[in-house]
């Protein structure tokens, strides 16, 4: 660090220079401490560094980063715990706002069910504010304790769960295998006892020259650090609750409804929730929302919403999941808090896609109990006061650098600003200019029509978009690399000697590091330990899965849930390459038409006749002659159920670009691609492609084409040479057409009904 200056002769720029340095010279020696084995700084100047940051922050409160040291809460590193592989995933809820929102949510399960009419009930209980916990007990013991982590792979914090006076250790009468889920948290009682005993051992701290610990910032971040601390006897220190509201794995089924099954719960020595009710329907159930949000600030802790669930099981199993949350469940926030500040900068961020996404830099304001310092101002109409269609949000204001502007944050959304104070707005702002070149490495950034977005065009050449590329490439949904994280993959994307510029050089960086002099165990941060530990983790992953390299790559619109789909149907990595590469003439010609179709509706519109779509799009595909086999391969592409021409030309884009095709195939050249799990092979339809054409009678389209994929079914929209199962109900048209000229088994909805029978 430079010489220092005293705190008082400071300048407000110096101060800010001098933060945005302390915290990452904080930052850095927190992850050497817990992840590398050498940490850089001793702790005499780790304290040291802590104390002038916090004396800094006292001299100018405005200026406290959101992401200032002192707010780190002082938890146990991941690295810590052991890992748990959840036998039932733990998922996450989605969001309604709205009371419409809700009637939504009533009117999309009626009609997955097919159940226009008739009751259906639903419960209504509190969401709390704090983190999700799953217990399990085999043979009526508590054997296991994992945190949700990213819903997949858990960590295991049973010895800090045996601490919580809630959690029985002891069950009886309930199924050999229960997993009981809940919420761990904090009451405010104990929040601020917590707190007010941190200061007092701080006081004591200080006379003697010792680390100060950090004031929780909200009983949630309490109850986290709480919970995972790698020394159950400190958690044991910490009062946490638990409320349980959910089930994962069971032996048995613990009853027929959601209510009963809570009761259960409880007559097993849980503590539920009193304000979970019996709802008969949207009505009901906002009535209730409306009682809770009366008694929010009564209760004692923090809740954010109110959550509603399907109360027959047998139909929470029908409707299932979609990627990460459940058909049956819902959770209706309350809404967002709201406060006033000035908006300092409008800074331009480069995504991984080259979207340029405007971030407002805000005079730090506490939001609901949260320090907000950024928002998100999403796009350029957005800053002009216009939505995506055009139509104007906030009265048609414009946000320009100076204003006094609302932000609101509701749950964990990023803060987003509401409106514009215009009475306050400097006598010589000007409306903000967006940036037409890329604020990272200056490629001209285009706004393509129907887009809201502006991006760089400067694909892998942009650093910005490259880093963000690979950050997305490491991510825990993706490659997945221990001790390849978002800071690392910095740090190396700048190393001179041993860069990583794209994903292919993580698999090379060791017989690269061999080759150099400076060895990455001799550097800054890291040691022997370290480096082969990051060795081994690269290693560990050059087998990967089909959807998660396709995933990782970061194609637009190609996200999880379609990468599974695309894995899924072509099974081999080079079968989709090949596809790609085949599908390639019949993609251009149909963006030509694409382009020929928006044309002519322009030139329509303008001499105020009729667009002769099929015409001008017709022609445009015959000016490019494209065999029959892209075309079929393209179609083939396509017609799989949630990929469309969207999905299908970014891929096809992807592949033919020679810059990123190459650094795939580099990539590819590293690595053994594992095809998707065969299907389940009990299955008489599995690895089968099925198409569901005409009206079905006894369920809908999308819980036929859910159940047929859960049983290894692979349904496409079209019929083709692949096609092994037409199932067609009254009405079916061309697809039986097509099916009977290729001779295409086609049976009726009951004798599929029959065929998967019992499954
Ligand atoms: S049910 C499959 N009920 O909210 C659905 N979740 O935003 C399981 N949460 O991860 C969740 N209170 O940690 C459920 N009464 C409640 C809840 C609740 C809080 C949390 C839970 C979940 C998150 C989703």
């Amino acid at each position: 660090m430079s010489a220092e200056i005293d705190i008082f002769k400071l300048t407000e720029q110096q101060a800010r220079d001098e933060l945005a340095r302390l915290a990452e010279s904080l930052s850095e020696a927190n992850t050497a401490y817990h992840g590398a084995d050498a940490p850089d700084l001793s702790d005499a100047e780790y304290d040291r560094l802590k104390r002038r940051n916090a004396a800094i922050e006292a001299a100018f409160p405005n200026l406290k980063r959101s992401d200032s040291p002192s707010d780190q809460v002082g938890a146990a590193p991941s690295e810590g715990f052991g890992k748990v592989t959840h036998a039932v995933a733990m998922l996450s809820l989605g969001n309604a706002f709205e009371d419409s929102d809700v009637q939504d949510f009533d009117d999309r399960i009626r009609k997955y069910l097919g159940l226009e009419t008739g009751a259906l009930a639903y419960t209504a209980e509190p969401k709390i504010d704090g983190l999700s916990l799953s217990l399990r007990y085999e043979n009526g013991h508590l054997v296991q304790a994992a945190t949700r982590g990213d819903g997949a792979v858990g960590e295991n914090v049973t010895e800090n769960a045996r601490t919580i006076a809630d959690v029985p250790q002891h069950v009886t009468g309930a199924p050999d295998v229960l997993e009981v889920r809940g919420e761990v948290y904090m009451s405010h009682a104990d929040f601020d006892a917590l707190n007010a005993r941190i200061e007092a051992e701080n006081a004591v701290r200080a006379a003697e020259g010792k680390r100060l610990n950090t004031r929780f910032a909200n009983p949630r971040n309490a109850a986290a650090g709480s919970l995972r601390q790698l020394d159950a006897a400190i958690t044991r220190l910490r009062p946490l609750r638990f409320f349980a509201y959910a089930w994962g794995e069971l032996s048995a089924p613990l009853a027929e409804t959601q209510m009963e099954a809570i009761q259960r719960l409880k007559k097993f020595g849980f503590v539920t929730n009193d304000l979970t009710a019996l709802c008969d329907g949207p009505e009901a159930m906002i009535a209730h929302y409306r009682m809770i949000e009366q008694r929010r600030a009564t209760l004692g802790y923090d809740i954010d919403g109110v959550v509603y669930k399907v109360d027959r099981l047998d139909l929470q199993s029908r409707l299932g999941f979609r990627a990460t949350t459940p058909r049956w469940a819902v959770a209706h926030k309350f809404p967002a808090e709201l406060a006033w500040t000035r908006l300092e900068a409008i800074d331009i961020q480069v995504g991984r896609t080259g979207a340029l996404s405007p971030v407002a830099r805000l005079t730090p304001v506490t939001v609901g109990g949260v320090v907000v310092s950024n928002a998100t101002l999403h796009n350029e109409d957005y800053i002009e006061g216009r939505d995506s269609k055009g139509a104007e949000i906030r009265g048609g204001k414009d946000i320009r650098i100076g204003d006094w502007v609302q932000v609101y944050r509701a749950g964990d959304v990023i803060p987003k600003v509401a409106d514009v104070d215009l009475s306050k707005r400097p006598d010589d702002s000007e409306p903000f200019a967006f940036p037409t070149l890329c604020p990272e490495c200056d490629s001209v950034a285009v706004r393509e029509e129907g887009d809201a977005v502006r991006r760089c065009t400067g694909g892998l050449i942009c650093p910005a978009q490259a880093v963000e590329k690979l950050r997305h490439f490491v991510g825990r949904k993706t490659f997945d690399i221990e001790g390849l994280g978002a800071k690392q993959i910095e740090m190396f994307y700048d190393d001179e000697t041993l860069p990583i510029r794209e994903p292919s050089d993580i698999f090379t960086l060791e017989a690269r590091d061999s080759e150099t002099l400076t060895r990455l165990k001799n550097r800054h941060g890291w040691g022997e330990q370290s480096a082969a530990n990051l060795f081994a983790a690269i290693d560990d992953k050059r087998r990967i899965p089909f959807a998660r390299l396709l995933f990782s790559l970061g194609i637009r619109h190609v996200g999880e849930v379609a990468a599974k789909d695309l894995a899924l149907h072509y099974s081999e990595w080079d079968a989709l390459v090949a596809a790609l590469d085949l599908a390639r003439p019949a993609a251009l010609a149909n963006r030509a038409a694409d382009e020929a179709e928006a044309k002519e509706r322009v030139a329509a519109n303008a001499e105020g006749r009729r667009a002769r779509i099929k015409d001008s799009r017709d022609r445009a595909e015959l000016s490019l002659d494209v065999a029959a086999e892209s075309r079929a391969a393209w179609d083939d592409l396509i017609g799989i159920d949630g990929i469309g021409s969207t999905v299908g030309q970014s891929l096809s884009d992807a592949m033919a670009n020679p810059v990123e095709r190459a650094a795939i195939d580099r990539l590819v050249s590293h690595l053994t691609v594992i095809p998707p799990d065969a299907p389940a092979s009990e299955s008489p339809v599995a690895g089968k492609t099925v198409v569901f054409t005409g009206t079905l009678e006894q369920m809908t389209r999308a819980e036929a084409k859910a159940r047929a994929e859960s049983l290894g079914a692979k349904v496409s929209g079209s019929v083709s040479g692949k096609t092994d199962i037409l199932v067609a109900g009254p009405g079916a048209g061309s697809k039986a057409k097509k099916a009977a000229d290729l001779g295409v088994e086609t049976i009726d909805e009951q004798a599929w009904l029959d065929l998967i029978e019992g499954l």
